[in-house]
């Protein structure tokens, strides 16, 4: 069975918004079912399957758990001691079991959306769409992961035979690998990590983000339940000493980390500095992600999509765009219609299915962002800056600023800033983009061919998206992962991942 044909079931009730948000790829038909769009772009398979979900949601929150303890430093010591421990035993299962059992976890996610929803909302902050298509994000890298791993981990590979020995490869895994998450994708992304360094035959001891432990407690739970055993799989709760921590522990071998390049930076640092065998760490950081927009873009589509990559999820996402180049023959126009349609968004409450915004992280966030916004207002021409309600919450801004070297970090939030170029300077956009070290993501929104060819063939960024909205990867389809201060490559959701949670075994029998 090909590959994509195992990543998505016909949605029972309701639709996506991973298809909304990519609307202009054409999916093999069997892979959705037909779905009407509604205003917001949320693609719905029947009439009421809104106010059935949002009734189940409301169910469910109110069976949500309240509270998880924090791990001490021996619980985490023996949690690592532990996975170790319960290494080989999952690295002998087969690997047709291995992925039997993230299908059982993908069905059970399935069963379970609306229980993951009501958290995802509570604990995240993530509006309806958002948390749609994270349930969703998250049963497709178990199904993609296991469909891959039976390829890969199924079956020895045959290598030539020359010298008359016979020779086979196979990938294993490497023992027990640490998963440090981040809040912004407390369930897809916390999944898509331990899912894969299991697929691979790791044991696996996990850190979500200390922002969201609830969602991650109920999803080792599930993964539990769908069969990975108890030894094979731990969790680990607490803060950032508590990731760091982990990290030093002299028996783990592997570290998948997503979060900031700081962090990334010093993980990678511990690992070089501890004794013992040589641990390999796969990062996926943040950018400062850019779209160039030219004067033979089409403008509504350019608003629609700069608003979808700079606003919706708050700007929480690491795909999310920060800093768009306009041409200047039609930047007024442009800005203005940008500008017009993020003051239709609506913020508030993210179990409201009609918001489209919901709140920051934490009060820590908005302070930073609120700091920001409070600079740029100074330093730069205002195009919006909304109102928020009370609460965690940061309108979307516009800040155009006279240089793109006036942003120097990633800003995580619901803040755009916006750049003027000449045609004949596309030069020094090209290079402001690389100096900002990032490779993440980056959009392109022009008709002409060979500008599109330039910008690519010039720039190394991991994901490119041309004429569309530049968010939303879909596992299997648009593998998602950056370079340079966006971190050390390998791709989630796609085919080569999992080999890098992996160790290789050449053997030479002398037949
Ligand atoms: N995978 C997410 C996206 O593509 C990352 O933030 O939007």
């Amino acid at each position: 069975v090909p590959i994509a044909d195992l990543l998505r079931r016909p949605a029972e009730i309701i639709g996506t918004d991973n298809n909304a948000a990519h609307r202009d790829i054409r999916l093999p038909a069997d892979l959705y079912r037909p779905q009407r769009e509604n205003s917001r772009g949320i693609e719905f398979g029947e009439r009421n399957a809104l106010d059935k979900l949002t009734s189940a949601i409301a169910t469910e929150r109110k069976a949500t758990p309240t509270a998880v303890a924090s791990f001490t430093a021996e619980q985490t010591d023996a949690a690592v001691a532990a996975a170790r421990r319960g290494f080989r035993a999952w690295n002998a299962t087969p690997a047709q079991k291995r992925a039997d059992i993230l299908v059982k976890a993908a069905d059970l996610l399935e069963q379970r959306r609306a229980h993951f929803i009501a958290l995802l909302q509570s604990e995240g902050g993530k509006t309806l769409d958002d948390a749609l298509s994270e349930v969703r994000e998250a049963t497709d890298f178990c199904r993609y992961y296991a469909a891959l791993g039976r390829k890969l981990f199924g079956e020895d590979e045959a290598m030539p035979g020359p010298t008359g020995e016979s020779n086979v490869l196979a990938l294993r895994g490497r023992g027990a690998f640490v998963a440090i998450s981040p809040w912004n994708f407390p369930l897809a992304i916390f999944l898509g990590q331990v899912t894969a360094a299991l697929m691979a035959g790791n044991a696996v001891v996990a850190k979500p983000a200390e922002q969201t432990p609830l969602i991650a407690a109920e999803a080792i739970k599930l993964l539990h339940e769908a069969g990975v055993p108890a030894s094979a799989l731990h969790l680990v709760q607490g803060d950032g000493a508590i990731g760091a921590a982990l990290v030093t522990h002299p028996q783990v071998t592997g570290v998948v980390f997503t979060g900031s390049t700081e962090v990334a930076r010093s993980i990678n640092r511990t690992l070089a500095a501890k004794d013992g065998p040589i641990v390999p760490l796969i990062a996926e950081t943040g950018g400062i992600n850019a779209m160039i927009v030219d004067a033979t873009a089409l403008p509504e589509q350019v608003a629609d999509d700069v608003v979808t990559s700079a606003f919706r999820s708050a700007g929480q996402r690491c795909s999310a765009l920060r800093l768009l180049f306009v041409q200047d023959d039609v930047a007024d126009r442009t800005i203005e219609m940008i500008a017009g349609a993020a003051r239709e968004l609506k913020i508030g409450d993210p179990s409201d299915p009609s918001t489209h915004v919901g709140p920051v992280i934490d009060a820590e966030a908005k302070q930073r962002l609120d700091a920001h916004i409070a600079k740029m207002k100074k330093q730069a021409r205002v195009h919006l800056a909304g109102e928020a309600p009370a609460g965690n919450f940061v309108a979307p801004h516009i800040f155009e600023l006279s240089d793109a070297g006036q942003l120097t970090e990633e800003v995580f939030g619901p803040i755009l800033h916006v750049v003027r170029y000449r045609a004949e300077r596309l030069g020094e956009v090209l290079a402001a983009i690389e100096a900002t070290g990032f490779g993440l993501t980056l959009g392109i929104h022009s008709r002409i061919d060979d500008t599109v060819e330039h910008v690519i063939d010039r720039l190394q960024v991991g994901n490119i998206y041309v004429n569309r909205n530049m968010i939303g990867a879909v596992v299997g389809v648009q593998p998602f992962g950056g370079s340079g201060l966006s971190g050390t490559g390998p791709k989630a959701g796609g085919p080569h991942y999992l080999a890098r949670f992996a160790t290789e075994q050449t053997v030479t029998i002398n037949t």
